[in-house]
């Protein structure tokens, strides 16, 4: 029997506000606990900042770099894509288009590291090298500044990729799992425990999937090694990403992606389990919870895993499903007479899954959309597994000076939990924390293992989170952010608010200012996509006759062809008919005529024409999708992608209508000329739809022809 996930399915897209409001409540201190948090936070911080003798490396660069500069996000855009780019010429090409037109001699000397300084210089003579080359022509002189950037890119190309490697050193502990081992040794004197996690993730195909598989076989076989008798928490552990064990670890594949994974990780943690050593499972994008929970649920109740504790993993408070989530875990461990380590993280992905949403036209985020709003659901979600240490074994990975001090205080006398941080990040903070000082708590490091082709995601993901200016750990880092400010309680902070749901993060159907965004629907839920799936079934079974409409008449006669489905040519969709060359004619020369009329009408006129069209395709959405699916043989998401294209187009156009087209005057002729057809549009359109987007394709071409008043 599974567990219900009813409730976490529930709060996908809960209310935010309302969600907020009550895990506040739930969050909440008593006000002599509050002073105390405040105190442990203030000493935690100050003590940081008085021993830190010179900001160096990471901070250093990341505060003058910091991501709410120009500068910041092109060496962002840079370190995301450099690595991942497989030839030169595409990589000089953007360095060029990246470095060119920035001014980065505003940066030279502004910081005491050598780090930053070196970094600061390159980067500006790049940008002086890039610039040189553009714009030129003919003249020698050009030819000679062309010479200067051909040679100047690939030197750029190479130091860049040598910066974004020292850059991954911070962040990685070793490149073989020996060389981490070997490294984390004077660590654990000191009190530390490990989690190592093999690079990479997203494999690609089954050749990396079975890559990383060997690779964390490995890794088990040596951290097992280190392993002692005792307490499975004190152990080491492997930290296991899902992603990179199966090519199609999704929603879409479950039944051949679980049956793959549940095989493949049974194995590791038996083998993890002879050596006394721990497993834990990463959490990964929000479109992957629901399929992990499910993969864990029957992990927990393998009967190879039956009495062992080893087995855990991750939970993002940034979700909107985290408190659930939880709550399912609980039920899972105590039906199968387990405890859980579960590792409470804020969540690693928030900008893509903000993306996603936004691409995706969700109806709102399944993450929060406020620092604070994260910050609360932690600390509620940290309560809740605190009290329920009879299930779980809390640990709570933040490098947030006020998290761990509301952690350590909520924990009271019971110290059965332990805090970790990240390898290369938290170092001084836990400093203070780990056998020492009031809190005085055990802290585990999650370390990176492996080499730098695999490290680039990992490595983004850092940038982002010491880049970010909301961030805990680049807040410390900046002396000038008051420790008051940083260290504010963030229950009372979105007590505060005017409005809860940050006001610049608008739902994702509102992202455009001039148009509303196409609807869509996250198809790696399972409930919505088992919604729509069962209203496109309903459409299934109706037959479609096309026919041409002309002078407002549909044409009865011509030539009658059946339709039939791509994949499956069993399946009828309907039947279309032939237009006789006659009709072609008849139509062309009335659509000749009604030209005028059409482009007289004005863009306002036409653009709430093209506005109720693109209404009618969301209101009619599930028969064309099923059409699409049937008669285009797309799949669900390609359908819906065609579909949404096709309504984005109309709506775009519709604005263009409005504005630009409005007025036919100010339409440009194709070579920029205003003459007095282009008062008129310009005629007749015809408009062929491929057959890879019969709808998308199509649709736009016809918009864009109505609107700007064509036939
Ligand atoms: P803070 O600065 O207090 O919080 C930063 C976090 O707040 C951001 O990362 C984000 O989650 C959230 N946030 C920022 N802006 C907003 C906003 N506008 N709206 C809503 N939320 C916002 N992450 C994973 O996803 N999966 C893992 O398996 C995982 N494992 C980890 C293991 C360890 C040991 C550690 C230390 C971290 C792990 N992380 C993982 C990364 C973790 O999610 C981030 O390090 C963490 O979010 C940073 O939180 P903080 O308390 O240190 O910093
Ligand atoms: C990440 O890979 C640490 O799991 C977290 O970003």
């Amino acid at each position: 029997m599974t567990a219900d996930r009813s409730a976490i399915a529930d709060h996908l897209f809960a209310d935010e506000t309302k969600l907020v409001l009550k895990l506040a409540a739930e969050a909440e201190l008593s006000g002599g606990d509050k002073s105390e948090v405040e105190r442990l936070a203030r000493g935690l911080v100050k003590s940081v900042r008085d021993n830190r003798t010179s900001q160096g490396g990471i901070d250093a660069f990341m505060q003058q770099f910091s991501l709410s500069s120009e500068e910041g996000v092109v060496l962002m855009c840079l370190a995301e894509a450099l690595l991942r780019i497989p030839d030169a010429e595409t990589a000089d090409l953007l360095i060029s288009d990246k470095l060119g037109d920035r001014d980065w001699s505003d940066h030279v000397g502004k910081s005491d590291s050598l780090f930053v300084n070196a970094s600061a210089w390159g980067l500006m003579l790049t940008g002086k090298i890039v610039e040189l080359g553009r714009g030129t022509k003919s003249d020698a002189k050009s030819a000679l500044k062309r010479l200067i950037t051909r040679s100047g890119e690939p030197i750029i190309r190479t130091a860049m990729k040598q910066a974004m490697r020292i850059m991954g050193k911070q962040f990685v502990l070793g490149r073989t799992i020996k060389e981490a081992l070997d490294t984390s040794e004077p660590l654990k004197a000191e009190g530390y425990r490990f989690s190592y996690d093999m690079l990479g993730e997203s494999a690609m195909t089954r050749g990396d999937a079975a890559r990383y598989l060997k690779a964390y076989e490995k890794a088990v076989d040596a951290i097992g090694a280190t392993a002692r008798p005792g307490s499975i928490f004190e152990q080491p552990s492997i930290s296991v990403k899902l992603s990179a064990l199966h090519p199609r670890y999704e929603e879409k594949n479950k039944a051949e992606s679980l049956n793959g994974l549940y095989s493949m990780v049974l194995a590791l943690a038996v083998q993890a389990r002879g050596y006394n050593a721990g497993l834990t499972i990463d959490a990964e994008e929000v479109a992957r919870l629901d399929i992990s929970l499910e993969l864990f649920e029957r992990l927990a109740a393998a009967p190879e895993l039956k009495g062992w504790d080893g087995l855990g993993l991750a939970v993002q408070a940034y979700g909107r499903r985290a408190k659930p989530a939880l709550q399912f875990l609980a039920d899972v461990a105590q039906r199968t007479g387990r405890v859980l380590p579960v590792r409470l993280v804020k969540g690693a992905y928030w900008d893509t899954e903000i993306k996603r949403a936004q691409e995706g036209g969700f109806e709102t985020y399944p993450v929060f959309t406020r620092k604070a709003s994260t910050d609360v659901s932690y600390l509620a979600c940290a309560r809740f597994m605190l009290s329920r240490r009879d299930v779980f074994f809390p640990q709570f990975a933040t490098h947030n000076a006020h998290s761990v001090a509301a952690i350590s205080v909520m924990a009271g006398e019971d110290r059965r939990f332990e805090f970790q941080r990240l390898h290369g990040m938290g170092e001084a903070l836990y400093d203070g924390v780990v056998g020492k000082g009031d809190i005085n708590q055990s802290c585990r490091i999650y370390a990176p293992v492996g080499s730098h082709e695999d490290l680039l995601a990992y490595l983004v993901r850092r940038l982002l989170e010491n880049g970010a200016n909301t961030s805990f750990v680049n807040r410390l880092a900046d002396d000038t952010a008051p420790i008051d400010d940083i260290i504010a309680d963030p229950v009372a902070e979105v007590r505060s608010l005017a409005s809860i749901p940050h006001a610049r993060i608008v739902p994702p159907q509102r992202l455009f200012a001039d148009r509303r965004n196409s609807k869509g629907v996250p198809t790696w839920h399972g409930p919505l996509r088992e919604t729509l799936m069962a209203s496109i079934v309903q459409h299934a079974s109706r037959s479609h006759e096309a026919f041409a409409i002309v002078d407002g008449k549909p044409l009865a006669s011509g030539h009658e062809r059946k339709i039939v489905s791509p994949h499956d040519n069993s399946v009828a969709v309907g039947s279309v008919r032939e237009v006789a060359d006659a009709d072609i004619a008849r139509a062309l020369t009335l659509a000749v005529e009604g030209q005028r009329s059409w482009c007289d009408l004005k863009g306002r006129a036409r653009a709430v024409i093209l506005d109720s069209a693109a209404d009618l395709y969301e209101t009619n959405r599930d028969m064309l999708l099923a059409l699409l699916i049937r008669e285009a043989g797309k799949s669900l998401d390609n359908a819906q992608a065609d579909l949404r294209e096709a309504v984005d187009f109309l709506r775009y156009y519709a604005v263009l209508a409005r504005g630009e087209f409005e007025n036919p005057t100010v339409m440009p002729g194709p070579t920029g000329e205003r003459n007095e057809l282009s008062l008129h549009g310009r005629g007749v359109f015809a408009a062929i739809a491929p057959w890879n987007f019969p709808l998308a394709i199509f649709t736009g071409q016809v918009a864009a022809a109505l609107a700007s008043g064509n036939a």
